[in-house]
């Protein structure tokens, strides 16, 4: 039963805020193996690759990775490092917590975000001093591929659908396709669905986030609505997500690096404490997975508090708390 964790921590706050997740798992006494790996701007700085190759194999090998951030050099890391477990959907929770501050408490949403084409495809060019083009890639593969861990995840759920969000009245060819491959899957497995314009949802979300559970989107769709979503449950510092493949999972906090408090010791470990928790989850230790999330929210909800949430507490502090709520 021992799992392998590839565990990279990145730049800024990753660097404290992983090692906080690794501790918890630890606590929890699994007999996982943990395999800490480079990757992010200071292994560029000391004149490597972004993602050095022998991070990407570890992360092409190991049962889950957990990930911190990185900074300018994100794109470079975390594009490949989905890439690297064939990651097709990213999976985002927006729900907020008790004693936190939110815009709209009664939001409780998980965006399932296409992971690998779009307007992510990484297809642009400069045609002259005038004009830039990108080509935004839409296959019925990867959109049925998403559909079906949607009805997945909407049963193990107990729901009864899932709303898919597109702009298809505009771009007809390309999310008409998304659409129509979403909407066929669901279909087939006699999974309801809702259709609602992306814009629309935007100022939906904001006024009526409680009519919404599961929202299926397009890759850049995905990306900007969860923000959204990031903004109405109490800001990124408590956000988990995952990136899904067929056999492997990427875990990260939505959070980046946070130069202005990197090195502070006191970023809020609880966004990664969170993926740690849906990578328990994603590895069949459902029950531990709760135990960390119970874990988070009296921590939440008590105290000790970092100052992101009002508090003066060290990311140690949180983190010594959460492992006494634990035992
Ligand atoms: P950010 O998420 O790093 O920070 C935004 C604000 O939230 C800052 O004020 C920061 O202090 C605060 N914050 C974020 N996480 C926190 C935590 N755990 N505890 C307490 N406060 C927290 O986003 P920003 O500033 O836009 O980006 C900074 C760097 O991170 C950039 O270089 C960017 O490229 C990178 N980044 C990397 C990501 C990744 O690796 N997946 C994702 C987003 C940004
Ligand atoms: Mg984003």
């Amino acid at each position: 039963m021992s799992e392998e964790i590839a565990v990279i921590p990145g730049d800024g706050i990753g660097q404290e805020v992983v090692p906080a997740a690794v501790a918890i798992l630890e606590t929890l006494d699994l007999g996982f193996s943990f395999t800490e790996a480079e990757a992010g701007d200071h292994v560029v700085e000391a004149g490597g690759e972004p993602l050095p190759s022998e991070t990407r194999e570890l992360a092409e090998r190991a049962d889950a990775t957990l990930f911190g951030a990185a900074g300018e050099s994100a794109a470079d890391v975390i594009l490949p490092l989905r890439a690297a477990v064939d990651s097709f959907v990213n999976v985002r929770p927006a729900r907020t917590y008790p004693g936190i501050d939110a815009v709209r408490p009664e939001t409780d949403i998980v965006f399932l975000r296409e992971n690998t084409e779009g307007v992510y495809s990484g297809h642009e060019d400069r045609l002259t001093e005038d004009v830039s083009t990108l080509t935004r890639v839409v296959t019925d593969s990867a959109s049925r591929r998403l559909a079906e861990y949607a009805c997945e995840f909407v049963g193990d759920r107990n729901e009864d659908g899932f709303t898919v969000a597109h702009k298809a009245n505009v771009m007809r060819e390309t999310d008409g396709r998304f659409r129509d491959a979403v909407i066929d899957v669901a279909d087939e497995r006699g999974v309801q669905t809702e259709e609602v314009l992306m814009d629309a949802l935007a100022m939906h979300l904001v006024l009526r986030p409680e009519e919404y559970d599961v929202v299926v989107t397009p890759n850049l769709a995905g990306d900007v609505l969860s923000d959204l979503a990031a903004g109405l449950v109490g800001g990124l510092g408590l956000l988990p997500s995952a990136n899904v493949g067929p056999e492997r999972a990427v875990f990260e906090p939505v959070h980046g690096t946070a130069p202005d408090i990197a090195g502070e010791g006191i970023a809020n470990p609880s966004a990664t404490v969170l993926s740690a928790a849906m990578m328990l989850e994603y590895l069949g230790y459902d029950d531990e997975g709760a135990v960390v999330r119970d874990a988070v929210e009296s921590v939440l909800a008590d105290g000790p508090r970092t100052p992101d949430l009002g508090g003066t507490a060290t990311t140690e502090d949180v983190t010594a708390a959460l492992v006494d709520a634990i035992e």
